[in-house]
């Protein structure tokens, strides 16, 4: 077996994924993503971690600055620690795999002052987290978006030095929960034509009705109760 020892934590080396596993599109993977909070024990391997972080660090970053790090925590104690800095969110904790996405603040200050630091360093890594979130969905993987920390006890958790700041936590697990989908305003509410404000009634019928996203989200929800079913009878 070929292995690679790192911090005394020895990882198997196997072969690369299969790009073929990935079997659903973007529209599904952007329709049927849930944020869930509820993992079984099952462990993730590595080699599906490196999808989901690769999908990271291709995400668009101003002036390519591609400021995100990624920190995997796998660590039981770790974890908890993580969770206990997520405002006691502790279910957190009950992921196999934690990554805190951070992000490295000083080159977007020296490149774009205060907007570079406020504003882009924080978008970067938002774009990455999304990205991260879709694969590990299409990936038959869950996971939660979670930014609700006490960033001071968590960069200390993490040992952020003062320029690199939290953005993101995610627990990434297999699901053990189906979770219905939470209600989208409709396109009509959130679209304005030329300025703020202007609605246009009729949007979607103008648009050609581009309603793929709430479409294949109610198909899954068709779905939902036999998964439910299905689970339960697992494991009983
Ligand atoms: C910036 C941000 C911060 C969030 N923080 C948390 C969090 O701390 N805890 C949590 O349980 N969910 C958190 N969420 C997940 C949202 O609650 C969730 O995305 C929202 O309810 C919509 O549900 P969905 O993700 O299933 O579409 C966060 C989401 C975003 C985008």
């Amino acid at each position: 077996m070929d292995v690679s020892e790192v911090h005394n934590e020895t990882f198997e080396i196997k072969d690369s994924v299969n790009p073929d596993m990935i079997k659903m599109n973007v529209f599904e993977a952007i329709a049927t993503r849930r944020s869930i909070r509820k993992y079984t024990s099952q462990d993730v391997p590595m080699e599906i971690l490196g999808l989901i972080i690769d999908a990271g660090r291709y995400a668009p970053s101003a002036g390519n600055t591609q400021n995100w790090r990624f920190i995997i925590i796998k660590d039981p104690s770790n974890r908890q620690k993580i969770a206990e800095a997520s405002m006691q969110q502790l279910w957190i904790a009950e992921a196999p795999i934690l990554i805190c996405v951070v992000s490295e603040t000083e080159k977007l200050k020296k490149f774009y002052g205060v907007r570079g630091e406020r504003l882009y360093s924080v978008q970067n890594c938002a774009a990455a987290v999304q990205n991260m979130l879709l694969t590990a969905h299409a990936l038959g993987l869950a996971s939660c978006w979670i930014s609700s920390f006490d960033e001071e006890v968590l960069s200390r958790t993490l040992g952020l030095p003062g320029e690199v700041r939290p953005q993101a936590v995610l627990p990434i697990g297999y699901p053990d929960e189906i979770v219905p989908a939470p209600s989208h305003y409709t396109m009509e509410n959130v679209t304005y034509f030329e300025a703020y404000g202007r609605r246009f009634t009729n949007i979607e019928r103008i648009m050609q009705n581009p309603l793929v996203f709430d479409k294949i989200s109610r198909m899954i929800s068709g779905f939902i109760e036999a998964g439910k079913d299905a689970m339960n009878k697992k494991k009983k």
